[in-house]
């Protein structure tokens, strides 16, 4: 199976994990990503059945009302059941990296909101030791250099994304050459830099079902 037919595998099963939960007045919390767009458009052919979604990103918002999706402010929705994202990487504990399309932010305030978050992903996303996909780092733009230094401090290497605003207006800094033996405390530590906006670990709120892409069929792991 190409990359592209696990992730549609995985977004179908994510479709039929939540299918049976949902009414006309669910509203579904969306990711961002080329796992996530497979969802959004599997979404579209069901969109009688709920009311609708959550965007985490701008591009997102936009995917979503182009198939005639209505698209609410997370502070006008008072139950979301379900949030559903891709990783660029995930370890057993369902611990995530994320941020690869700079979403970071808004993915880590709509995963915090919703009561259970389903990954989806192929299995090239499993990894024993996170930390080889660069970690990103959203900063405010004046805090840079200052952000780059503190990284240093903590044993990363912060190379800053050239030519990238996130949809909040800040940067993006990728951090190199982590070993993340403690995803939770790194993600605390990172956040404590002034200046960090958020960082893509996603272990103080993991997911809580990986639907994970594989050449025998869909893995569902849970927490
Ligand atoms: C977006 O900022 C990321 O967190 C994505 O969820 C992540 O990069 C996965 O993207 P793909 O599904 O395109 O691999």
């Amino acid at each position: 199976m190409t990359q592209d037919e696990l992730k549609q595998a995985v977004a179908q099963a994510a479709i039929d994990t939540i299918r049976p939960q949902l009414d006309t007045d669910s509203v579904i919390g969306v990711g961002t990503g080329s796992t996530a767009n497979f969802f959004i458009d599997l979404l579209a052919s069901m969109k009688t059945e709920f009311d609708g979604a959550v965007a985490s990103s701008e591009a997102t918002a936009e995917r979503l009302k182009q198939h005639g999706i209505p698209v609410y402010d997370l502070n006008a929705v008072s139950n979301l059941e379900f949030y559903i994202d891709g990783a660029d990487e995930t370890n057993e504990h369902l611990e995530l990296i994320k941020g690869g399309g700079a979403a970071l932010t808004r993915e880590k305030i709509v995963a915090a909101v919703a009561k259970t978050f389903i990954c989806i992903a192929d299995e090239s996303k499993k990894v024993g030791v996170l930390g080889a996909f660069p970690l990103p780092v959203e900063v405010i733009p004046m805090a840079r250099s200052h952000v780059g230094r503190e990284i240093v401090k903590l044993g990363g290497d912060p190379v800053y994304r050239e030519g990238v605003k996130t949809d909040n207006g800040n940067i993006i800094i990728d951090v190199h050459n982590l070993s993340i033996d403690n995803p939770i405390d790194l993600e605390s530590k990172l956040n404590q830099i002034v200046g960090v906006v958020t960082n893509g670990l996603f272990a103080q709120r993991p997911a809580d079902i990986l639907l994970l892409g594989t050449a025998n069929g869909v893995e569902a792991l849970k927490r």
